[in-house]
């Protein structure tokens, strides 16, 4: 394919999010906001009670009977195959039979004329439970022998055995990192419509829509080809709709099809947060050699992650956890091993960053061990870590990929300047030094992460370009819409190409219809993907208007120009539509179908070796925390952050993408706490228990900035990067500073250990255990 990224820069100034206005005035269109035609029911699931029983009987004679109700489906009432596991391994039953095995599990649905029918109806059921012993947590899972959903990964390179045996200094640790609930501000949903024949039409919140509509397919025993499925936008995704939404399109359309009416099934936010996944939780064991000036001779690490019930996402998730257990530095010899446990919790799932952040922040708390155990700057130690440049022998990862193009120096010492990172620490240091209530923390942490989907086939994508007689373009691509910008940045792309104006370009749902075999918006790859593919579709379109214009006005093709709306042919030059009526009357086809694939990257699982990642994002950032020493309470009084997207395809939109991952990440590692009872019940179910950052506890002092000097040395759109997971992790930085503020009251000779999330809580008890250890 021919390169095109080395076009022409945009000539206006990159257009805001398409739909900004929209959303702020509740004009954009959510899956809810589909006009229902008359007729319309409404599923409600009836979900277990129970973490892990056997079901002796289901009763649903009162939910039959209750008001409304037109009907119940379960198990037996599924034509097709009664499983959406996205990997095919057939261990996620839509409907429970002989067993259940989460706290929250789907047993049956109702369908009745309202929803609140349908919602009051599903407590009726009366179900004989036979209650089984329940593995709730990564501790009971590991001490019941290792159940795994997925086959485990160890990667290894050098001799991680002597090189620890022969360090001159060794720890050993452990930590454990907390999951985190999605809390996307719309939930799940799925609407579906029947047609004729074997046809169904879903509308859905998903980043998958080809992956429900071939679930849909599986479980109605009918074939892709009859099922359509439409998603406009999401209010928001994360990676919790890339697998969780196929339960719900195909509980919808079983019920659209059985009754013939249109079905809608949207759960309560309590009822979304307790059946559908979540990141997973790590348990981290690490060993780790190095020497008197901090550099880190070998590693061995354990990464147990919950899982819940079933594979889902495990596996790949789980892997990148692996694949990011060396962040932006070099370990010499290394073995890292994943624990993909089975639990009786909910199957957990992707989640912006999937597995990478849990990887990052073990490397971070390495370093950190490391840095207390020296008497060191964490900085220093992390500077004396990072990777070098191919042919310098600190190149290689885990996985035998050369780190080519990294950028991780240049970005920490930018930042470490613009931050006034060494005279603010200073400032912190003499602050703590005269040993108030309120303590205050420093860390500047950086972001190395991996770009592709570690499954090599879903590195591919397809788009749909029309432009019709009139002039005016449509566009159709695989990817979805979950706020992040997508349909911005590659609308953006087809007007660049045609030389139009932004608004000429009309973005639209994403549909199975139009772009087949996509793959899930996710891994933050859309734009990567999909981009490629629209130009693609572009350039075949005007290649044909270039050939249309060379022989109609007899100038060479070299002679013709697209840009600012005109068409110049020779010394001619026209309005774009004047082109395109021109060549509609001389039947130019004036619509072309894209595609795209990742090239270079290949990965053997089975060996651990190859090049999964077509590039790395870097970022870096620099938090300042206070807290307070009696109550454990903190707060961020500054975030400094320098990120790089390579040439930023819209720099508002990255912008966003990384005050908002980072924001996110932070929620992740301070107050986002899932906890389940001892009966397997998830009681953080609901915002009031379960708390996101709010805007108050954004950073005082919030800089957000793009290394503008970054470009991409692979040719991807443009010579972007790929933006919306990678800044996700920059949230360490918090983390990392509430642990220096810790430190402080142990005159910072012991590492802190904290666990994540540092709730208030928690850091209350790191500093107790601290003092003693002081005294
Ligand atoms: N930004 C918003 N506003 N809402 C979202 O749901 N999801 C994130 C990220 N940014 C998300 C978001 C996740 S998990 C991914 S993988 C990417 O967006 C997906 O979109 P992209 O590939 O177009 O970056
Ligand atoms: Mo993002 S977790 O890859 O949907």
């Amino acid at each position: 394919m021919k390169d095109f990224t080395e076009e022409t820069a945009l000539t206006q100034t990159d257009p805001r999010h398409d739909s900004a206005v929209k959303h702020v005035t509740g004009r954009a269109e959510y899956a809810d906001d589909i006009p229902e035609p008359v007729g319309t029911l409404h599923a409600y699931l009836g979900l277990s009670t129970r973490a892990h029983a056997r079901i002796r009987a289901i009763d649903l004679t009162r939910v039959r009977g209750a008001a409304g109700v037109v009907g119940v489906l379960s198990a037996a009432d599924i034509p097709g195959i009664n499983d959406v596991s996205p990997t095919g391994r057939d261990d996620e039953a839509i409907f429970a039979t002989d067993k259940v095995e989460f706290w929250g599990q789907p047993i049956f649905a109702v369908v009745a004329e309202s929803r609140d029918a349908a919602r009051r109806a599903a407590r009726l059921a009366e179900i004989d439970y036979e209650d089984l012993p329940p593995l709730l947590d990564i501790d009971a899972a590991r001490a019941a022998g290792d159940g795994y959903v997925t086959p485990p990964l160890t990667l290894e390179r050098g001799e991680p055995g002597p090189a620890l045996a022969a360090a001159p200094h060794r720890i050993r640790g452990r930590m454990r990192v907390g999951g985190q609930d999605h809390m996307y501000l719309e939930g799940h949903i799925a609407f579906a419509l029947p047609g004729e024949d074997d046809d169904v039409l879903v509308h859905s919140s998903t980043q998958h829509p080809s992956e429900a509509q071939h679930m849909v397919a599986r479980v109605l025993g009918i074939r892709s080809n009859d099922v359509t499925v439409n998603v406009r936008r999401m209010g928001g995704g994360f990676g919790g709709k890339e697998t969780q939404m196929n339960l719900f399109c195909a509980v919808a359309a079983l019920a659209a099809k059985r009754w013939n009416r249109p079905v809608k099934l949207r759960p309560d936010r309590d009822d979304d947060m307790q059946a559908t996944g979540k990141r997973h939780d790590f348990v981290i064991d690490y060993d780790v050699g190095f020497d008197e000036t901090g550099r880190i001779t070998a590693l061995d690490g354990e990464f147990a992650a919950r899982c819940g019930f079933s594979s889902d996402l495990s596996g790949p998730v789980t892997d990148r956890a692996l694949f990011h257990a060396d962040n932006a530095y070099f370990y010499p010899n290394v073995r890292l091993r994943s624990h993909p446990l089975r639990t009786n919790t909910v199957s957990n799932t992707a989640f912006r960053g999937f597995g990478g952040p849990q990887g990052v922040i073990a490397a971070e708390r390495i370093i950190e061990e490391i840095a207390y155990s020296l008497g060191k700057d964490t900085l220093e130690v992390r500077r004396a870590n990072f990777y070098g440049q191919p042919g310098d022998g600190r190149d290689l990862t885990p996985y035998h990929q050369s780190v080519e193009d990294n950028v991780i120096g240049r970005i920490v010492d930018e930042l470490e300047a613009s931050s006034d990172y060494q005279a603010r620490r200073a400032a912190v240091l003499a602050h703590n030094a005269r040993g108030g209530v309120i303590r205050r923390g420093i860390a500047l942490t950086p972001v190395k992460f991996g770009i592709s989907f570690t499954a090599t086939w879903y590195n591919q994508a397809g788009a749909l370009v029309h432009v019709y007689n009139d002039g005016s373009i449509h566009l159709n691509h695989g990817g979805t819409e979950m706020g992040q910008g997508l349909n911005t940045k590659i609308a953006q792309i087809v007007a660049e190409a045609f030389g139009v104006e932004f608004g000429r370009v009309k973005i639209t749902r994403t549909t199975t219809e139009k772009v087949p075999n996509t793959s899930a918006t996710a891994a933050s790859s859309g734009s990567d993907l999909n981009g490629m593919a629209a130009l693609d579709a572009c350039q075949q379109i005007k290649a044909r208007l270039v050939d249309f214009a060379a022989e109609r006005w007899g100038v060479a093709p070299e002679a013709i120009r697209f840009e600012g709306g005109r068409v110049h042919v020779g010394d001619t030059t026209m309005r774009f539509e004047e082109l395109i009526g021109a060549a509609y009357m001389a039947r130019v086809q004036l619509s072309a179908a894209g595609f795209y694939k990742t090239p270079k990257i290949h990965w053997d699982r089975a060996a651990g070796k190859g090049r999964p990642f077509y590039y790395f994002a870097y970022g870096a950032s620099v938090s300042e925390v206070s807290i307070d020493t009696l109550t454990g309470e903190y707060r961020v009084e500054r975030t400094d952050i320098l990120h790089d997207v390579g040439r930023s395809l819209n720099a508002e939109l990255d912008i966003g993408q990384v005050g908002g991952a980072f924001v996110q990440g932070m929620g992740w590692l301070t107050t986002e706490e899932l906890w389940w009872d001892k009966a397997g019940q998830l009681r953080t179910h609901a915002p009031s228990t379960y708390k996101i950052p709010l805007a108050s506890d954004r950073p005082r002092v919030f800089n957000v900035a793009l290394a503008d000097w970054s470009e991409n040395r692979e040719p991807t759109i443009k010579r972007s990067k790929a933006v919306g997971e990678p800044p996700f992790m920059l949230g360490i930085s918090v983390f990392e500073a509430l642990s220096m503020a810790v430190a402080s009251v142990a005159d910072y000779r012991v590492c802190p250990r904290l666990d994540a999330p540092a709730t208030p809580e928690r850091v209350l008890m790191a500093v107790e255990r601290l003092r003693g250890a002081r005294a």
